[in-house]
């Protein structure tokens, strides 16, 4: 169902899936259905079976970071996840990959639609109770310390390919979400802080992410993991297996930061495939100090 409507505006779009919509409004079903999907795949013959994994795994992992820009934060991650999560996120999401959807805003109302001249890639969810979810969901709380870390979205992974691009968006929301993705607390408005964009598949030629606003970045910069543009402007990511780029979407009062405004630029060859991780903002609550962790969680929600 694609609706034109000339009001919509491209600053106004962020990520979203739909199978990220049906988690909202079905959530318990949806979650009971990917459950079977996981459960046949493992017991398929086509699977290699042993990249999955379907029990506890150590989720100790050692990597680095870079600072790419100071105000506003960018960190560049080497070695987010490893070999085996990569094959995990990408066995388990074999046969799941649906078209991607873009939300755009009119008047003070989200819709959450298809529309390819924006965004043509898919895009395929992971469960929260998965694993290498849980694990990677520890992993990028732990980073956030005194920075607000109560809950973060499902993982989203999203593909590229054949000169897809993901047009310039912003993944903040102009106007907060009231309907959750944790169960424990359906009604709490919120935002999203903290993006972690973690490349998967860096099998391609293109596909980087682009952020125009993004100064200082020097001439000499590592061309192979991220460089500036020919013209000396913004910052350009490559896809490189395993490594991330993480940013904050918001100022310290709550207000969305429009230079992070970023896209995918187009793949021209091979194939991208990129996992989305937000951390979520609840605006009931401080970005810094009291009760940014996720025990708070207990003492409001009884
Ligand atoms: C399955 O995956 C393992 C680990 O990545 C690999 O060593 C093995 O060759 C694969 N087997 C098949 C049949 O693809
Ligand atoms: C991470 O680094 C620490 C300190 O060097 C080391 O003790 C630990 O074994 C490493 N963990 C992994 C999973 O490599
Ligand atoms: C959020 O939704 C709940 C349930 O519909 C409602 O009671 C609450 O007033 C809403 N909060 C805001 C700030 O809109
Ligand atoms: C929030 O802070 C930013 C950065 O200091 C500022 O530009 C913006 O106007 C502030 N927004 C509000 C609503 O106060």
């Amino acid at each position: 169902m694609v609706q034109k409507d000339s009001r919509k505006s491209s600053s106004l779009v962020f990520l979203f899936s739909a199978s990220a919509l049906l988690l909202s409004l079905l959530q318990i079903g949806k979650w009971a259905s990917k459950s079977a999907v996981i459960t046949s795949l493992t017991g398929s013959t086509s699977q290699n079976v042993s990249t999955i994994i379907t029990g506890h795994f150590s989720c100790d992992h050692n990597y680095t970071i870079e600072i790419m820009s100071f105000d506003p934060l960018v960190i560049y991650v080497n070695n987010f996840v490893t070999e085996q999560e990569i094959d995990h996120l990408l066995g388990v999401t074999k046969d799941t990959w649906e078209d991607s959807y873009v939300s755009h805003r009119r008047d003070d109302q989200y819709f959450s639609e298809l529309d390819k001249e924006w965004r043509s890639s898919q895009s395929a969810i992971i469960e929260t109770k998965d694993p290498v979810s849980e694990c990677l969901k520890r992993r990028l709380t732990n980073i956030l310390g005194n920075l607000q870390h109560i809950d973060t979205e499902p993982l989203q992974l999203v593909k590229y390919e054949g000169g897809e691009p993901f047009r310039m968006h912003q993944d903040w929301l102009h106007i907060p979400k009231n309907v959750t993705f944790n169960a424990q607390h359906r009604h709490r408005l919120h935002n999203r802080l903290i993006t972690s964009f973690t490349y998967l598949e860096d099998d391609c030629t293109g596909g980087e992410t682009y952020f125009p606003e993004l100064v200082g970045v020097g001439s000499k910069a590592d061309g192979d993991k991220f460089s500036r543009t020919e013209t000396g402007k913004g910052l350009l990511v490559k896809p490189k297996r395993g490594n991330a780029v993480l940013w904050n979407n918001l100022f310290m009062n709550g207000t969305g930061d429009e230079r992070l405004s970023h896209a995918s630029l187009p793949v021209k060859s091979g194939r991208k495939i990129g996992m989305n991780l937000f951390s979520v903002y609840y605006l009931d609550t401080p970005i810094v100090g009291d009760g940014v962790a996720d025990d708070s969680i207990h003492q409001q929600v009884q």
